[in-house]
């Protein structure tokens, strides 16, 4: 029987990189991205390799996109073996200058739009008995640092998600995966926002400022994303999933680092 993927925020990065690494795998993937002109390198690298990957509309803020995209991914296959929720971005900016509305902006990407996604496929993995969700969190899904508390606590709050959902479909032979890269070399950098506020006049303009270099740096050195694609293909198909796998020697570290000190200890 042939397995079907559906990975959300293909145009680059991770997201590409898994659809690529699914349908490598023999999964007719569903390669979601929001403007489907960004599509023509997948469908070029599918054609040479002979690869089953459908380039299709979704953009994850959109309840009606993914509606109709889940319709037509069941009306096609009528089964959904696997779900990447991948699509994500990053917002920079300190507590007080990032406003509710941004705080909103961020979380309706990085989590409303998964558990919109969750509630759509999940009655056709729970018909089946069988199905893998896969998070993608990030190390800053179990540790905080300054200038970034929109995206870090999207990412908690991702976590919290799964580790519930994973209860909830065991009775149902649905598996739920957390994903936790270090930093990946992708186009997050280039992706991301700055709260309006942070970039006028604020007292935290400089550690924002910081952070930011900083994280753009070692974007540069990053872990390559077929790496996070290679670890989504052993996770969906270990035949007891774990809760989570890690992605890079830095993520390693700091969750290795968390786990083995007092949180003063570690924030110290
Ligand atoms: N890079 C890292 O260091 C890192 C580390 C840990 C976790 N992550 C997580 O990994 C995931 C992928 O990020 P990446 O590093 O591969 O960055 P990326 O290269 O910027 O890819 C992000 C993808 O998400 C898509 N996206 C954003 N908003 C969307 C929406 N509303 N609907 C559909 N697609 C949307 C983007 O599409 P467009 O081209 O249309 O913008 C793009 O395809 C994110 O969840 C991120 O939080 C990244």
């Amino acid at each position: 029987m042939e397995k079907v993927a559906v990975v959300t925020g293909t145009s680059s990065g991770i997201g590409f990189e898994t659809a690529l690494a699914l349908a490598r795998e023999g999964y007719y993937t569903y390669a979601t991205m929001r403007d489907i002109t960004k599509g023509d390198k997948l469908k070029e690298l599918a054609s040479k390799e002979n690869l089953k990957i459908d380039v299709l509309e979704l953009d994850v803020d959109n309840e009606n996109s993914a509606k109709t995209a889940i319709k037509h991914i069941f009306d096609q296959k009528q089964r959904i073996d696997v779900l990447v929720n991948n699509a994500g971005w990053v917002l920079w900016g300190c507590v007080e200058d990032v406003s509710v509305n941004e705080f909103k902006t961020q979380f309706e990407t990085n989590f409303f739009s998964i558990i919109r996604l969750i509630q759509e496929v999940g009655p056709t993995m729970r018909n089946q008995g069988s199905g893998t969700i896969v998070n993608i969190s990030s190390v800053v899904g179990r540790i905080g640092f300054p200038a970034s508390p929109a995206y870090i606590s999207s990412k908690f709050a991702l976590e919290g998600l799964s580790e519930s959902l994973r209860f909830e479909f065991a009775p149902f032979g649905v598996d739920v995966v957390i994903i936790e890269p270090g930093v990946i070399k992708t186009d997050f950098m280039k992706n991301m926002k700055i709260a309006k506020k942070s970039e006028l006049d604020s007292v935290y303009r400089d550690i924002t400022t910081k952070v930011i270099s900083g994280v753009k740096m070692m974007a540069e050195m990053g872990t390559p994303p077929k790496e996070v694609a290679n670890t989504i293909v052993k996770a969906v198909k270990d035949e007891k999933p774990l809760p989570r796998y890690i992605v890079g020697n830095d993520a390693s570290m700091f969750l290795e680092a968390k786990k083995s000190k007092t949180d003063i200890e570690f924030e110290n």
